[in-house]
C-alpha cells in the first residue's frame, strides 16, 4: 500500500496485478467467443476475461478514472418504458423540473469542486423544448467555455440534436437498451422502436457528438443471445461511451416484481465491452453500485472489470430523492463536496487515479 502511494505521487503506478499473467485471451473475439464468455461457468476463463479487460483499460487510459457531475434536470417523462420508474403512467412519482437558475447553480457548485464535465440527464420531457434546451446549453457554455457538456434527454429529431451541438453541447448519452427487435418490443410500448433509437444514435455520431449507448443487464426476457447482440451492435456503432448497469425493479411499473440483474453478469458485460471497444469511456454506474452497495462494492467491481468513469450526483437533494428510475437507488445523502471526497478516497484505495479533467474520448 505504501509503495503504491509513493508511486502515485510521482505519477507512476505499479502494473495492474493480473491473476493469470501466463494466460491470455485470444483476440479479436469472435461471436462464438463472446457468447462463450457471457455464459462460461469456468472460474479460470472468467479470471482471464477480467484480466484482459483490465489490461486493455490500462493500455489506453492507465489507472485514470474520470469524474462527471451528473445533474438530473427533470423526472417528467412522456414515455412508457416498462422497466423505468419515472415512466409517464407511474402516478406514485413526485415530479419536478429544475429551473435554468437551479441548473446553473449545480454547475457552479460542480465547477467550484473541480469538475470539468457536466451531464444533464432527464426523462423525455416535452417541457424542455429545443428552445429551452438550447437556452440552458448556451448559458452553461457562456459561463464555462472549456467544460464538457453532455446531454441525456432521450430521442429527438436530428435537427434538434444539431441545434444542441451548435449551442455548445459535446456529448450525448442514449442507451439502446437492447439491440434485439423482439426483446425491445417486450420492454417498450408500441409507440417506441429500436430502429428509431438506432437512427438517433447514428445521427448523433454523424453530427459530431461523442455518443454514448448501452443497455441494462438482467432485464426481463433478456438472454445470452440478446446480450451478444448488444455487444455486436456496440462494435458496429463504435460509441465513445458505453453505459452498462443491472436492471433493478421499480415500484409502480409492470416489472416491479421481477428480479434484478446480477453483479457477476454485469461485470462480465463491462469487461467484454472494454475488450471489444478499448477506447470507450465506461462508467461504473449508480445502478451497479446500488445492487452491491457495501463499501462501494459495485463501483469497485465495475472498475475492476474495465470501467473508467464515475458520475457523482450533483442534483439538489430533493431531485435525487425523486429521480427514482429504480428502487433503492443509492445516494450519498451528503453534500457534493463530501461525497466527492469519499469517492476520490475510495478510488485511490482501489488502486486507481481520480482525474477531474474533461476526459474526452481519445481522438
Ligand atoms: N433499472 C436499471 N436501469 C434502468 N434504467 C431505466 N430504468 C431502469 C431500471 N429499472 C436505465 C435505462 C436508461 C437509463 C437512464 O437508466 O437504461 O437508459
Amino acid at each position: 500500500m505504501s509503495s503504491l502511494k509513493e508511486n502515485m505521487t510521482c505519477g507512476v503506478l505499479e502494473p495492474v496485478p493480473l491473476t493469470s499473467p501466463d494466460r491470455m485471451l485470444k483476440l479479436p473475439l469472435t461471436d462464438a467467443d463472446i457468447l462463450h464468455y457471457i455464459t462460461s461457468p469456468s472460474p479460470t476463463e472468467t479470471e482471464d476475461l477480467f484480466d484482459c479487460a483490465r489490461r486493455t483499460r490500462e493500455e489506453r487510459f492507465g489507472r485514470k478514472v474520470y469524474f462527471r457531475a451528473l445533474i438530473e434536470i427533470t423526472n417528467y417523462c412522456k414515455n412508457g418504458c416498462f422497466y423505468c420508474g419515472i415512466r409517464a403512467e407511474n402516478r406514485t412519482v413526485d415530479r419536478y423540473r429544475l429551473s435554468l437558475e437551479q441548473i446553473l447553480h449545480c454547475c457552479r457548485e460542480g465547477d467550484a469542486l473541480g469538475y470539468k464535465s457536466f451531464v444533464l440527464q432527464g426523462g423525455d420531457d416535452p417541457f424542455f423544448t429545443d428552445e429551452r434546451v438550447v437556452e440552458i446549453i448556451a448559458a452553461i457554455r457562456a459561463e464555462f467555455p472549456a467544460h464538457a457538456i453532455s446531454l441525456s434527454l432521450g430521442e429527438r429529431e436530428r435537427e434538434s440534436y444539431e441545434r444542441f451541438f451548435v449551442a455548445g453541447a459535446n456529448r450525448y448519452l442514449l442507451r439502446h437498451e437492447t439491440a434485439n427487435e423482439a426483446h425491445y418490443a417486450t420492454l417498450h410500448p408500441a409507440d417506441m422502436s429500436l430502429s428509431r433509437r438506432k437512427q438517433c444514435l447514428f445521427d448523433l455520431k454523424e453530427i459530431g457528438f461523442q455518443t454514448g449507448a448501452g443497455f441494462m443487464v438482467g432485464s426481463p426476457y433478456q438472454t445470452p443471445a440478446t446480450l451478444a447482440e448488444d455487444l455486436r451492435f456496440l462494435a458496429e456503432l463504435k460509441p465513445a461511451m458505453i453505459g452498462i448497469g443491472p436492471f433493478i425493479p421499480a415500484r409502480g411499473t409492470p416489472f416491479a416484481d421481477r428480479s434484478a440483474g446480477g453483479a457477476e453478469l454485469t461485470a462480465r458485460m463491462v469487461a467484454l465491452a472494454r475488450i471489444l471497444l478499448p477506447d470507450a469511456l465506461i462508467p461504473a454506474t449508480t445502478a451497479f453500485a446500488s445492487i452491491a452497495p457495501q463499501a462501494g462494492g459495485g463501483r469497485e467491481r465495475a472498475l475492476a472489470a474495465g470501467a473508467n468513469v464515475v458520475m457523482p450526483n450533483l442534483s439538489p437533494a430533493f431531485a435525487r430523492e425523486r429521480y427514482t428510475i429504480y428502487d433503492n437507488k443509492i445516494s450519498s445523502g451528503s453534500e457534493a463536496a463530501a461525497s466527492l471526497a469519499t469517492m476520490r478516497r475510495d478510488i485511490r484505495s482501489w488502486g486507481f487515479e481520480p482525474d477531474m479533467g474533461r476526459g474526452d474520448a481519445p481522438a
